[in-house]
């Protein structure tokens, strides 16, 4: 059954049946560690300020994104998550052809659809999910592309180029006259440094976005923002934002979660032990799935199966991803997140059952 986005509870367990609180999902991508503390001790104390507008210029919220990323306040465009920013993007930025890996996240597609923004793509399952930025680049020559849109790590593969990589994308970019859009939203659980938001005040054409809904447990807050020193662009953005487009709790939310360095710091450690945790049990089904390798908080896989994984498991009590719904993938691929200890231990053991008959 193919869903346009994980997460999607309601749907799946009106389709099947099934209680919300009966089912894991594994296929939103969301810390497993849940909401900080002194995020929702932040949110109650919203609620006493509700009766005002929040404020509809947000100076501490962009003041705290820019502390946290050294950057000064004019880069900063804070949105209704990482998704209103990639619209508004659509919506501005005017790109003749853009360049997107496939598979990628849907929505860069969906919102440069705005306009008439032609696509080309860069197929990664022929290049079995490795690839070399060189190989990319001479792949937007011969394309004639005018802008990339460039997930990292890319979603639903987890992949990431790393910083050598970045910069020589970004140089071919700035040399051609390219746009260059970065999706860094799950960069925050790779703990590598590599991104380009320290290039975004030197290139005027580099539009960098994160999103807070994946490493503070917040999707339902709805908190993002993008990063770039086009001034002229951010002017058209703003003129076109609806205004008191982040809630109050957002705002309040926002500006504690990048005072949680020891949190983020945490979570990359709980990730890359339960990752390499699920890798290894997963290693035993070698016969039916494919794993591939990942630089963040989900795992991409291959399954040599002909049937329905997702719908054999949420009989098990287990959601997770079908990627049918990706451009670009001929086989039979899923997603999974990187959850708790005893949630992937469940996953392991409902995989045990279905593809072991145990
Ligand atoms: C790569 C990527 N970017 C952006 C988003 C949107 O994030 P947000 O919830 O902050 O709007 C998602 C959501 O799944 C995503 O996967």
């Amino acid at each position: 059954m193919a869903v346009k986005h994980g997460g999607n509870l309601q749907e799946i367990s009106e389709i099947y049946q099934i209680e919300k609180q009966d089912l894991i999902d594994f296929s939103a991508n969301i810390n497993p560690l849940g909401i900080p503390e002194r995020i929702k001790q932040a949110i109650n104390q919203g609620l006493e300020g509700l009766i005002h507008y929040p404020d509809s210029r947000y100076r501490l919220l962009k003041q705290a994104i820019a502390d946290f990323h050294q950057l000064t306040p004019e880069c900063v465009y804070a949105s209704n998550g990482a998704a209103e920013a990639i619209f508004m993007l659509g919506r501005v930025l005017k790109v003749k052809k853009l360049l997107l890996l496939a598979p990628t996240f849907m929505e860069y597609e969906a919102a440069f659809q705005q306009q008439a923004t032609e696509f080309c793509y860069f197929d990664l399952e022929t290049r079995n999910f490795q690839w070399r930025v060189s190989e990319f680049i001479s792949f937007a020559i011969a394309e004639e592309a005018t802008g990339i849109c460039l997930c990292n790590p890319n979603n639903p593969t987890g992949q990431m180029l790393n910083q050598t990589e970045l910069d020589e994308l970004l140089t071919f970019c700035q040399d051609r006259g390219l746009v260059l859009i970065v999706d860094e939203a799950f960069a925050d659980f790779s703990g590598k440094e590599d991104s380009l938001i320290p290039k975004v005040t030197k290139y005027a054409n580099l539009f960098v976005l994160r999103s807070l809904t994946k490493m503070f447990a917040i999707p339902g807050l709805r908190l993002g923002y993008l990063l770039t020193s086009n001034v002229e662009i951010l002017d058209q953005i703003e003129q076109v934002t609806v205004p008191w487009h982040i809630n109050t709790f957002a705002d309040l939310a926002g500006q504690q979660a990048l005072k949680e360095q020891s949190f983020i710091e945490e979570s990359q450690h709980y990730i890359e032990k339960e990752r390499s945790f699920l890798i290894g049990e997963l290693a035993r089904f070698s016969d039916n799935i494919i794993v591939y390798p990942s630089q963040t908080n989900f795992l991409f896989f291959r399954y040599l199966g002909e049937d329905c994984l997702q719908e054999k498991l949420i009989y098990k009590g287990i959601l997770i991803r079908n990627c049918t719904s990706f451009k670009g993938l001929s086989q039979n691929y899923y997603r999974i997140a990187v959850k708790k200890r005893n949630q992937n231990q469940a996953l392991v053991n409902a995989l045990e059952e279905v593809l072991c008959g145990k």
